[in-house]
């Protein structure tokens, strides 16, 4: 894609879409006189009159007919009160500009950078939400009808109308592209049925992605956990005729292998629930239950571009979770990589078994902090809902600098609490460390808590996205089904906490 077409003025665009940010009151932006002389005075009327919308992401499409113009369409998008103006609004506004884009195959834009900018945000931060937003907008999920599959329109084209510097603009619009792109490979990965993507497709899709971005990758495969004793891991794949994996991503960037941030994603590639199987309605979506693992690869794909100066490990524990004679089931007793055993008192509660053995593997691989991220469990979403990420953390200090890359990203993260008495309940059991599943109520933290048992004094947030991974309908920053959640918060704390060291 050209990204570098830096305009004069109007006149010399020669686009598809000029994008306008509006609001109630014009005055303060660059060029705008030059720019209702070219389009004709109306515009200001119809802003008047409310034929162009200024309230807060409302998208106003209007053709354009003066034949000295070679712009066929002019987007305005509303930005309700300059001053109040958010990131998270802006990224939002330009998720639904990305919408309009698709549906109007247009294949070049003119971004007007000028008119987005407001005392707080800079035209070259509001470049960045600008491409982070479109292209998660306008995302699509892959389908695999046979019929009516219409050729995607890709966006082949960018210029900018600003007085900033155009470099900037270039490298700003670049960055939020790349958050994008990897936001979306998450979502086609968790859209795609259990069938297609199983645990060894997900390892080659790991290899392709070490390969592309010159990170090193390690995939064990059943035989190499049995003879490493990853007996948790194992114990959920037990029931399925696939292969489990263990995922393994390093990215270094300094001389020696230390202060190592270790990201851990939950792989399940569909969960049946196993012998405590699920209702016939609660099982459908399960294909999505490898969420966490899409994070992790989206995040260190986006690290694998931008070279931050921080040591990032990413391990993926996958499997599906089957019925057959084989399967594990309640009441078996289980000894995970760690040593610690575990009586299985839920089949369904597989999710934070595999991740035992993950973490306990990314602490042996050099992890000096640990997040991890999982579909975990239904617990979350009953407390949180599905526009909340719930979070444990064993370290304040850690999770407030985690908290706020995820303000910055706009992702909503919020910590519940894990006490004494919640580990009393994991590490109740007659005949074993620990069990599985204590009870329902407030049934989150004790999927996340299990986990905990297994970093030690290793600091440690969990993240369950049980409730974010999987939008129930379209929103503005993309379609019904995976969302890519986390993709954007895991790269943005390394980015961040890199440039503080
Ligand atoms: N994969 C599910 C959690 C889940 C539920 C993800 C809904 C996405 C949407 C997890 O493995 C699970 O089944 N958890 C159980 C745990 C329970 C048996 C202790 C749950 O939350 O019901
Ligand atoms: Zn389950
Ligand atoms: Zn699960």
């Amino acid at each position: 894609m050209l990204i570098n077409k830096e305009l004069q003025n109007f006149k010399s665009a020669t686009t598809d879409v000029l994008v306008v940010g509006v609001s109630k009151n014009q005055n303060n932006v660059a060029n705008w006189e030059q720019f209702i002389e070219f389009f004709g005075g109306s515009i200001e009327q119809w802003i008047k009159e409310g034929d162009i919308q200024t309230n807060a992401k409302a998208i106003t499409k209007i053709p354009v007919f003066s034949a000295e113009a070679k712009v066929k369409r002019v987007v305005f998008v509303g930005l309700g009160n300059r001053k109040d103006l958010t990131p998270d609004t802006l990224r939002e506004a330009f998720g639904l500009v990305g919408k309009t884009l698709r549906k109007h195959k247009t294949s070049s834009i003119t971004l007007w950078m000028d008119s987005f900018e407001t005392d707080e945000i800079p035209a070259s931060d509001a470049v960045i939400f600008a491409a982070e937003g479109m292209s998660m907008g306008a995302y699509t999920v892959e389908n695999y009808k046979t019929t009516s599959n219409e050729a995607d329109v890709r966006l082949e084209q960018v210029s900018f109308i600003s007085n900033t510097d155009i470099a900037e603009l270039v490298a700003g619009y670049e960055v939020g592209e790349i958050y994008a792109t990897a936001v979306n490979e998450a979502r086609t990965l968790i859209n795609k049925p259990g069938n297609i993507l199983t645990a060894s497709n997900l390892a080659d899709y790991a290899v392709e992605l070490a390969k592309d971005y010159d990170l090193e990758v390690e995939i064990l495969d059943k035989a190499q956990l049995e003879e490493l004793g990853m007996g948790a891991i194992l114990a959920v794949n037990k029931g399925s005729k696939e292969e489990p994996r263990m995922i393994t991503i390093k990215y270094q960037a300094t001389d020696k292998w230390e202060d190592v941030v270790g990201f851990v994603g939950k792989g399940v590639t569909f969960d049946t629930g196993g012998y405590s199987i699920k209702s016939k309605t609660g099982i459908v979506g399960m294909k999505g239950d490898m969420g966490g693992a899409a994070a992790v690869l989206g995040a260190m794909r986006i690290i694998g571009e931008l070279r931050p100066n921080k040591n990032v490990i990413g391990v993926i524990g996958s499997t599906d979770n089957m019925i057959s004679g084989d399967a594990f089931k309640p009441d078996d007793v289980i000894t995970t990589f760690s040593g610690k055993t575990v009586e299985i008192l839920n089949t369904d509660a597989e999710g934070r078994l595999v991740l035992a053995d993950a973490v306990s593997y990314a602490k042996q691989q050099g992890a000096n902090y640990l997040i991890d991220i999982a579909t975990l469990t239904g617990g979350v979403i009953t407390a949180l809902g599905y526009d909340k990420t719930g979070a444990l953390t064993n370290n304040k200090a850690f999770f407030e600098s985690f908290l706020e890359a995820s303000c910055e990203t706009g992702e909503f993260v919020w910590q519940l609490p894990l006490t004494e008495n919640d580990k009393k309940r994991i590490r109740k059991s007659d005949i074993a460390d620990l069990n599985n599943s204590p009870g329902s109520d407030g049934h989150m933290i004790f999927g996340g808590g299990f986990i905990g048992e297994f970093v030690g004094d290793t600091p440690w947030i969990h993240l369950d996205i049980a409730g974010t991974s999987d939008a129930r309908s379209s929103y503005d920053l993309g379609p019904k089904g995976g969302t890519g959640v986390m993709v954007r918060t895991l790269a943005t704390f390394i980015e961040r906490i890199a440039e503080q060291a």
